[in-house]
């Protein structure tokens, strides 16, 4: 049977570049955000068969109520990504932006990551397949070197995903206590060349190809964690080594 995932923030950047890597790689995908439009016009061009779900996971009870329909659709789900965010710069502490951040961050990213865990624990005690094997599921979520350190331009932002590394690290751990067998990945990008970075050139930036790439071969071997592109690991080394007032000096 073809292996399914979903990808919730498959419209745009990193999350529709995952959608088009894993169909390559052999998926059925379904395709969840807000812009249908976009998603349909994914999922025309996908080489497997592509399910699409409008979701806007501020609006958490639909939103799960659309991810358990989407996965019904599906029949068989193997792999659930978050990758839906938002972030902007707001050094003057704008209400209305921080508000959003921590609306689509932290309460829609763990809306979807528990229901996908929800998903994969029944299914689990009723395999489907014929089979009475544990159901082999796997989250992936997309945060963000951003999780290591404080940002004076972007406080929330930097907030929102460091909830999202310590709740993924928290399910992995989780894991050890429950019978089933579900993997839990937690995703770090530095830059990536996406609607989110608005047009700027940054330095070590990658292409949203390149970094669905490394996505999709940490996912292949059951990674617990990996740096989008790998050079990022200094960059978070950095940040836990050096003293906070010279971390200060460097970000002000
Ligand atoms: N680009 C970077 O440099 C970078 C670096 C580190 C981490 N990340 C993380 O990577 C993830 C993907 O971002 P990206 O760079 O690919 O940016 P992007 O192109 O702006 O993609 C964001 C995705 O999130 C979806 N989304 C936003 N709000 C939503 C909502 N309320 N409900 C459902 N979906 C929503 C968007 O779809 P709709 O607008 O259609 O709903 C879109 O598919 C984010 O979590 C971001 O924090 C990005």
């Amino acid at each position: 049977m073809t292996r399914g995932a979903i990808v919730v923030g498959a419209s745009s950047g990193i999350g529709e570049a995952l959608v088009r890597t894993l169909a390559e790689r052999g998926y059925d995908v379904g395709l969840a955000a807000r812009r249908t439009d976009r998603l349909n016009e994914i999922a025309s061009e996908i080489p497997t068969t592509a399910h699409v779900a409008t979701m806007d996971v501020t609006e958490t009870d639909s939103a799960r109520e659309t991810f358990f329909a989407l996965a019904e659709r599906m029949g068989r789900v193997d792999l659930v990504v978050v990758s839906a965010g938002v972030g902007e710069l707001n050094r003057s502490l704008e209400w209305e932006p921080a508000s959003e951040t921590v609306a689509v961050n932290v309460r829609g990213f763990t809306a979807i990551a528990s229901a996908a865990m929800a998903y994969f624990e029944t299914r689990a005690e009723a395999p489907t397949d014929g089979s009475n094997r544990r159901y082999d599921g796997h989250l992936v979520g997309i945060s963000s070197v951003a999780a290591r350190f404080g940002n004076p331009g972007a406080p929330t932002y930097n907030a929102s995903k460091a909830y999202v590394s310590r709740y993924l690290e928290g399910l992995r751990t989780r894991q050890e206590t429950r019978p089933t067998n579900v993997t839990i990945t937690t995703v770090e990008p530095g830059f990536v060349d996406t609607e989110m970075a608005m047009g700027e050139t940054l330095f070590w930036m990658s292409s949203p190809e390149t970094a669905a790439a490394q996505i999709a071969t940490a996912i292949e071997k059951r990674r617990s964690h990996v740096f989008v592109t790998r050079r990022w690991r200094l960059v978070a080394w950095l940040f836990e080594v050096l003293p906070e007032p010279i971390v200060r000096r460097l970000l002000t």
